[in-house]
């Protein structure tokens, strides 16, 4: 474990779920106690402060983008990376996440461009719904979030917690920790070390087009 830190790396963690008992909210919140174990700072959300009524485009021109969404966009932010704990849903992301993700992107500039992001999911399914986490990855990396390579995914899920939270499987615990490791030591590199300095274009290869055009620079630090 890895205490000395060089510099303070904040954390929003949230379980991508609006159930009370959610068996990601669990995860994320195990998330959060092992970043701050490593010095990390967290701000520990719920889906239930992003969530957001459908997109709508009439709404968002009359100036209406919903309050779940602002919450999301000041959280990111606020925040040099950010742990999502995501279900999935038939096989794919919640459309709940996906319409907060959508709504917080139309802000300018947008607040996932240049985000560390790690994924993880919990399911009582023998994937612990990683192929949600597959269609996850698109829609940050659209945005320009960097998204981590690994994901965890925790199979049986309502199985696999002790009576404190922690993942009772002692080789599976070892990889969780491992990956928070991993993933700390990267975001505290980059936010130290800012080497991809790129403009981020929604819309790669069109001709440019004032409809179409938008382009903004990653941000290289937290606000
Ligand atoms: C599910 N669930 C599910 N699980 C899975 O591993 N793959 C899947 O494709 C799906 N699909 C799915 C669709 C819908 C509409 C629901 C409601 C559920 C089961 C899901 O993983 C399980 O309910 C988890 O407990 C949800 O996560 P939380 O809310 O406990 O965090």
């Amino acid at each position: 474990m890895d205490n000395g830190r060089r510099c303070a790396v904040n954390t929003l963690v949230f379980g991508a779920s609006l159930g009370g008992s959610s068996l990601n909210n669990r995860l994320a919140a195990l998330a959060a106690r092992e970043i701050e174990q490593r010095g990390g700072g967290v701000q520990l959300g719920g889906m239930a402060d992003f969530d957001c009524p459908s997109y709508d485009a009439d709404v968002e021109r009359g100036g209406g983008i919903p309050e779940g969404a602002r919450r999301l966009h000041d959280a990111l932010l606020a925040c040099d990376a950010v742990v999502i704990s995501s279900p999935e849903y038939n096989a794919s992301v919640p459309g709940g996440l996906k319409n907060a993700i959508d709504w917080t992107s139309r802000f300018r500039p947008q607040p996932f461009n240049g985000r560390q992001v790690l994924l993880m999911s919990a399911s009582p399914s023998m994937a612990g719904g990683n192929r949600g986490l597959w269609s996850l990855r698109i829609p940050l990396e659209h945005l320009g979030a960097r998204v981590y390579p690994d994901m965890f995914s925790l199979a049986q899920a309502h199985h696999a917690f002790d009576a404190d939270g922690h993942i009772a499987d002692a080789t599976l615990r070892k990889r969780f920790d491992g990956t928070i490791d991993c993933f700390l030591d990267l975001v505290e590199a980059a936010k130290l070390y800012p080497t991809l300095k790129k403009q981020w274009v929604e819309f790669l290869g069109e001709r440019t087009d004032a409809a179409t055009d938008r382009v903004e620079l990653a941000p290289v630090t937290a606000a």
